[in-house]
């Protein structure tokens, strides 16, 4: 059952702070996802917003000296101007604090009590402000005299009255519906799967411990001692604890309650993307949340790893933090973008360091992609009046291809894709996998794949003593170019629109469908300009 809609989402961001290159990770990856089914032809709603109420915020604000509202509406400034440094195609920012979004986590809540899951009690134990997050005991470990959650943040006593949600009654079928088989509407797919199995487990001893139906497995879900947060419908004493707030942005944005044509359109969303630290929330509070309330849950989340400040663990005391306006002030955005999907396998952690980027950046991407593009449409300028020669059947195009994709890559094998216009239909089985690296790793096998090609054809050549097989080399290396930056758009969407332009493609010819088309021979070419710069480091 495929739709024709592809609803993905950022977790939205605490704006306690400003932004860290841990934002722009999970926002590039999911924007590339975004992209690439705009491509596929998908109608994409890709959301992304800041996640504003809380103590933790709240906290910022007091120390900032501002009162709360005024705080987050300049820290969520930052984050908005983020997705323009960054490249983000959302559709939509969302902020907790807005009027539709109170509208939602009320509508939302009233549905939990009318399932009978919300019940009035006392909350006694452990809370985490900077996870907001609660904990068991078993949990901590203790230094000086202050206790500290498995994440690092110190925790305090909280005893106050609380509403409470029944998870426990949603514990079994959740279980039940990470298990069902790829396909099954119903199925919550949860990766990479060591995750999942994470998640499994801590449901499972959950259950062991307490055993099924225990009050003990219930989530605390609204506060007494601050007020910033929506209000729990029927008794504002209470507001309503963040997490249950923040998620719910999701189910707003795609038009809930508001809006049910659209909500049926883009809900379950397809994808959310995550980093590990708040993996729990997303594959078991939510959707625990939304089945009581009779929403469909989400069809897949996704952990990505965390990235560490050359070998060190980031941290404001460390003062190592990344800044991403300064990375892409010193190293140019698409360099950053594809560094860190390249990288790195997505879903694990990885090391940030200037000089991985700058090898990546000079060794793949000035050397390899850069220099074939250089190569062949300096030629086609040269010796073809910088006009698009005329093609003819030659077997170029699948040599260029068969070699890397048919012998060694076992997406394309699965597939049985045999021919460079097939390269879309293996990359989306990479990247519906979120496999950016692989994804990566396979087009750039391509493109040196490219680069031999022109060195062992050397069409400058046969531009002596065979023109029209001249021709015919630069035609196919021209079409495989054009698959590489097609393809490669979601990734480095500024480049690869320069390289489209000099290789002559009209704006409307960028998707995948459109590569089944050539362009007329006779296409004049703008003359080349170089695509990347080479990076020295100057520490
Ligand atoms: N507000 C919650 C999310 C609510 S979603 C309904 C939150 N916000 S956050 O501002 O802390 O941002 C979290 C995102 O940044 C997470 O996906 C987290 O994994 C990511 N990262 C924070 N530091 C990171 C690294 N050092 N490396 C990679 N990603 C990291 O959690």
């Amino acid at each position: 059952m495929t739709r024709d809609t592809y609803f993905i989402t950022t977790p939205i961001y605490y704006v306690n702070d400003k932004p860290h290159i841990g934002h722009a990770y999970t926002s590039i990856a999911a924007d590339v996802l975004a992209r690439w089914k705009r491509l596929e032809g998908k109608r994409v709603f890709f959301l992304t917003g800041t996640d504003e109420h809380g103590q933790k915020v709240e906290k910022a604000a007091r120390e900032a000296g501002e009162a709360p509202k005024p705080f987050t509406d300049r820290v969520s400034q930052a984050f908005r101007e983020l997705t323009g440094v960054i490249g983000l195609s959302n559709d939509d920012f969302i902020r907790t604090t807005e009027e539709r979004h109170y509208a939602a986590c009320q509508a939302l809540w009233r549905r939990l009590v009318a399932a009978g899951d919300i019940y009035l009690g006392h909350y006694e134990g452990w809370y985490a402000v900077r996870d907001e997050a609660f904990y068991g005991p078993d949990e901590l470990t203790e230094r000086e005299g202050v206790k500290y959650a498995p994440s690092g943040a110190p925790v305090e006593w909280v005893r106050e009255p609380s509403y409470f949600f029944r998870l426990s009654r949603w514990l079994p079928e959740l279980l039940r519906r990470y298990d069902l088989p790829e396909g099954d509407p119903e199925r919550i797919s949860i990766a990479p799967e060591t995750r999942k199995n994470e998640v499994v487990a801590f449901i499972r001893q959950g259950l062991k411990e307490f055993g099924e139906g225990s009050p003990k497995l219930d989530l605390s879900v609204s506060r007494t001692s601050f007020r910033w947060g929506v209000p729990v419908p029927g008794d504002p004493d209470h507001v309503m604890y963040v997490w249950l707030d923040a998620l719910t942005n999701y189910i707003t944005a795609a038009g809930y309650p508001s809006d049910p044509e659209r909500f049926a359109a883009f809900w379950p969303a397809d994808l959310h993307m995550v980093g590990k630290d708040i993996l729990r929330f997303h594959a078991i509070y939510w959707p625990a949340f939304l089945m009581s309330a009779g929403i469909a849950p989400p069809r897949r989340v996704f952990a990505h790893g965390w990235w560490t400040n050359e070998g060190q663990k980031i941290s404001k005391s460390l003062g190592n933090v990344i800044d991403p306006l300064d990375l892409v002030q010193r190293f140019g955005l698409d360099p950053v973008r594809y560094f860190l999907l390249r990288e790195v396998p997505f879903g694990q952690d990885g090391d940030f360091s200037r000089k991985a980027l700058i090898a990546r950046n000079n060794g793949e991407l000035a050397d390899t992609l850069g220099n074939l593009a250089n190569r062949v449409l300096s030629l086609i300028q040269r010796t073809c009046e910088g006009r698009l020669p005329e093609g003819r059947p030659t077997e170029a195009a699948a040599a260029l291809l068969e070699p890397a994709l048919l012998a060694a890559d076992p997406r394309a094998r699965a597939i049985g894709a045999r021919k460079l216009e097939e390269l879309p239909a293996v990359l989306t089985a990479y990247l519906d996998a979120q496999d950016f690296s692989g994804a990566l790793a396979l087009v750039f096998a391509l493109v040196r794949g490219g680069n031999e090609y022109v060195t062992q054809r050397a069409p400058w050549a046969l531009r002596r003593t065979d023109p029209a097989e001249m021709a015919a080399v630069l035609r196919d290396l021209h079409s495989a170019l054009r698959c590489y930056a097609t393809v490669l758009q979601p990734f480095m969407p500024g480049t690869m629109a320069r390289l489209l332009d000099q290789l002559g493609v009209p704006a409307e010819a960028r998707h995948f469908a459109a590569l089944a088309a050539p362009l007329p021979a006779g296409t004049p070419l703008p003359p080349p300009s170089p695509l990347f710069a080479k990076l020295e480091d100057s520490a």
